[in-house]
């Protein structure tokens, strides 16, 4: 699977997103270490805190579906039918991801033409994670 072909599939899950109150789409394809692939889209709500991220959609698909341990993660967003340059995950995303791979996540942003490459621990230095509880 290659960057831009992970980058393909968020674009393609951004189409399923439902987003009438912001009118703004998401889309993730969330590449896990098994080689299968868990897309997402932002799933809006009327009383707008229960609106769930495409990056989280995706994480939850994946691990209800037995898989834990991931490679990297495309995300794709913008406004209508247009893709903002960049669109970066929020901090709940963030710390969501973090749960699942200690930092080591490859996070590809941007479109499938100007891909954006960084580490979720670049995203979320000094996170929280289960080590702390113990
Ligand atoms: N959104 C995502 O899906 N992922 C993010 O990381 C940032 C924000 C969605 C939530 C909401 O439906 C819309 O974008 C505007 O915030």
């Amino acid at each position: 699977m290659t960057d831009r072909e992970l980058m393909e599939l968020a674009v393609k899950a951004r189409e399923y997103s439902y987003a009438p109150y912001s009118g703004f789409h998401v889309g993730a394809a969330l590449l896990g270490k098994s080689g299968r692939v868990y897309t997402g889209c932002n799933v809006e709500n009327a009383s707008y805190t229960p609106t769930n991220c495409a990056e989280r959609t995706a994480v939850f698909k994946a691990v209800s579906e037995g898989e834990r341990s991931f490679e990297a993660i495309a995300i794709v967003g913008g406004r209508g039918e247009q893709l903002s340059p960049l669109c970066a995950p929020c901090g709940v995303c963030r710390q969501v991801l973090a749960e699942f791979c200690e930092g080591e996540l490859r996070v590809l942003l941007g479109t499938p033409d100007a891909v954006t490459v960084t580490q979720l621990s670049s995203l979320l230095p000094l996170s929280f994670g289960k080590s702390d509880l113990t």
